[in-house]
């Protein structure tokens, strides 16, 4: 293995599908059903962050209107357009080189986990056939504080039996990368989800790993 990594801690929404979008079209129609003004800007600061907190995000100012019951039921409602792009999503979701690539990184022998803030993560990796693919899940329902917190980072961790700084993560959002480097991980920074800054190296498509992990750039 390369200077001592042996696993690889992916993100999910925005690294291994495209569920990002998915996120921004559910919260998209909530803030315009309470006519709050929401744009891409915004929902970068939503990446990797948790649905409740989210929901802070998106609401602003206009917070202190209500109550945390209502906020539980705007939370949900969110959820539930979510979930409506979720039940649509096939094997087909998962596209080629993510498949191939993940495949590569095996056959290496790297294990391979999944670190992310979402609670739909294991839908999401039934919907794409991944269901039982990786060797450790580290999710939103199993963590008490998102990231950037780096609590999943190392929940996904220890179920994999490697120390931090055996193992790499692979984020799309700063928030992630913050999240990794403070638990003491190598960083990747897929740059489709905007800046990431503290990452140790950038790659514009998800395959770029093939080249580093069998190489020595990490
Ligand atoms: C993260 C996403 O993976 O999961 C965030 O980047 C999202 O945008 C968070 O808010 C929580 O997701 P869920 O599916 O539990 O609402
Ligand atoms: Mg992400």
């Amino acid at each position: 293995m390369d200077n001592g990594i042996r696993a690889i801690v992916f993100d999910l929404d925005g690294v291994i599908c495209h569920t990002d979008r998915y996120h921004y079209l559910a919260w998209k129609a909530l803030a315009d059903r309470l006519g709050i003004p929401f744009d891409e800007k915004v929902n970068q600061r939503l990446r990797g962050v948790s649905r409740r907190e989210s929901l802070e995000i998106v609401l602003g100012e206009r917070s202190t209107a209500y109550s945390e019951a209502e906020k539980q039921a705007l939370a949900e409602e969110k959820n539930e357009i979510y979930k409506t792009y979720l039940a649509a999503m096939t094997p087909d979701d998962l596209s080629s080189e993510t498949r191939a690539t993940l495949q590569t990184l095996r056959q290496r022998g790297y294990l391979l986990a999944i670190g992310s803030s979402s609670k739909n993560t294991r839908q999401i990796l039934e919907r794409l056939g991944l269901g039982n693919f990786f060797d450790a899940v580290a999710d939103g329902t199993r963590i008490t504080r998102s990231k950037p917190d780096p609590e999943v980072f190392l929940l996904a961790a220890s179920l994999l039996g490697v120390r931090a700084e055996e193992a790499v993560v692979v984020e799309d959002a700063a928030s992630g990368v913050q999240a990794a480097v403070t638990g003491g991980f190598r960083v990747v920074g897929l740059c489709s989800g905007g800046n990431d800054p503290g990452a140790d190296i950038t790659i514009r498509r998800l395959s770029d790993l093939t080249a580093i992990f069998g190489g020595d750039a990490l």
